[in-house]
């Protein structure tokens, strides 16, 4: 079969590894890729918020299933444009990608079905969430209602912090319309996990789980970032906390969404806090995380295109999922001065000693060819990815493999999967 990919980072690099893998696939298009996933798949230049030119292109092709796999065209109903053309498609519809989209939405729904997760109320205007913040508790957590790249969590030590947060959501518009209503709530602590789930509307299989590095330095400083790097498995998360999620978390979640007429099929990420209370939901993702997926799918071994069919069809039940029980690292080999300016079009050199290695991967974030060389193209370049027996050897041969590679003003944290020293 022929299948489409919508996006270019790291993640859909992934994603096209793991189709490049399945016994079904004969040729992949990925739009609008990148110069690491052109190896694997025809890039096509069309933006994957072109909906007109996404699905002509996936009827001119006869594409027999295409994937969609950022939050932006998710939650502008991208899903639905395929529909609407008779295509196949793998994804939630905007109608339940607002689980993401939504930070407000998610949060009542929650409230309504008795999901964990902080304490909060939702804001229309400024000046009922300053007034709020004179009795809340600090240190408190403002969140911009929509989405914002990752960025727009606030979390305020001080009641000054918070005035001058509200102000930068919701009158400054730092993040946009996604600022047009604020969710304050309570601030947890514990160990984050992530756990990526498929879903089919009424059936939910998680996948393995993995654990995120969301600020841009060592000893989680500097800025939010969309992630610096992963490990899966999580060893805090065990078997007790995943039946615990499943009851109450996983399988509420979907039942929610399908009692509110919202029928979710996609992928669900649940970004998850181990309180001393039970686990509790920090954000729910519409799609696969960037670089969750890295780490989760390299130690995956079902066809992923079996996977995702049963959940287009509604046939979850009917697959078991299985994963290696090795474990992996992702380091994001970045642009000096990511999140916030930074230089790119430089040459990467050392690509090729990743070829024919079974347990490196080198999946390409911001890359693109230039004059038949490839050259950084984003604050995120390469997601250098390895697997290992257990953590502890993935995260060696990950670093290992960060010294093949070499590009003017590479940089990356050194610290990725420092948890695992502790578990
Ligand atoms: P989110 O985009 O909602 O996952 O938030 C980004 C990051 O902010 C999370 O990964 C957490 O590290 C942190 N965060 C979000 N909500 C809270 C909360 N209620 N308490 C503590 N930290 C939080
Ligand atoms: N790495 C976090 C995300 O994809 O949202």
């Amino acid at each position: 079969m022929k299948v489409l990919v919508v996006g270019s980072g790291g993640r859909e690099h992934a994603i096209v590894n793991s189709m490049a893998r399945s016994s079904r696939v004969s040729k992949i298009y990925c739009a609008p890729g990148n110069a690491g996933i052109s190896e694997l798949a025809e890039c096509v230049d069309i933006g994957v918020m072109d909906f007109d030119a996404l699905t002509d292109f996936a009827l001119d092709k006869s594409i027999d299933l295409t994937v969609v796999a950022p939050d932006d065209p998710l939650v502008a109903g991208a899903v639905d444009a395929f529909e609407e053309k008779g295509l196949r498609v793998f994804g939630p519809r905007a109608n339940a990608a607002i689980l993401e989209g939504s930070k407000a939405f998610s949060k009542d729904l929650m409230k309504k079905y008795n999901i964990p997760t902080a304490a909060y109320e939702n804001f229309d205007n400024a000046d009922d969430a300053l007034k709020y913040l004179e009795t809340a508790r600090l240190p408190i957590v403002l969140k911009a209602d929509g989405l914002a790249l990752g960025k727009g969590v606030l979390i305020c030590n001080t009641l000054d912090e918070a005035r001058a947060g509200v102000k930068t959501i919701m009158l400054d518009k730092q993040f946009g319309n996604a600022g047009n209503r604020l969710v304050i709530e309570e601030f947890m602590t514990g160990r984050e996990v992530s756990v990526l789930s498929f879903v089919d509307g009424k059936t939910i299989k998680p996948m393995t789980s993995a654990q995120d590095h969301k600020r841009a330095l060592d000893g989680d400083k500097g800025l939010n970032t969309g992630g610096m790097g992963t490990f899966s498995p999580s060893p805090f998360y065990t078997k007790e906390i995943d039946e615990y999620c499943m009851k109450n978390i996983y399988q509420p979640t979907v039942d929610a969404m399908a009692a509110e007429g919202r029928e979710f099929k996609g992928i669900i990420f649940f970004g998850l806090m181990l309180t001393e209370d039970g686990p509790k939901v920090l954000e729910y993702n519409a799609r696969f995380g960037d670089p969750e997926a890295q780490v989760v799918l390299v130690r995956m071994n079902n066809d992923i295109i079996d996977v995702m069919e049963a959940c287009i069809d509604g046939k979850l039940e009917d697959v078991e999922l299985d994963f290696e029980s090795n474990a992996a690292v992702c380091v994001v080999l970045a642009s000096e001065g990511y999140p916030l300016k930074y230089d790119k079009g430089f040459e990467i050199k050392g690509l090729e000693n990743f070829r024919d290695k079974d347990s490196y991967f080198c999946f390409h974030a911001g890359t693109k060819l230039k004059d038949g060389k490839v050259v950084t193209n984003g604050g995120r370049v390469l997601g250098i990815t390895a697997t290992g027996s257990d953590l502890k050897e993935a995260r060696r041969n990950a670093y290992e493999a960060t010294k093949w590679i070499d590009f003017e003003n590479k940089y990356c944290r050194s610290d990725i999967g420092k948890a695992i020293d502790e578990a």
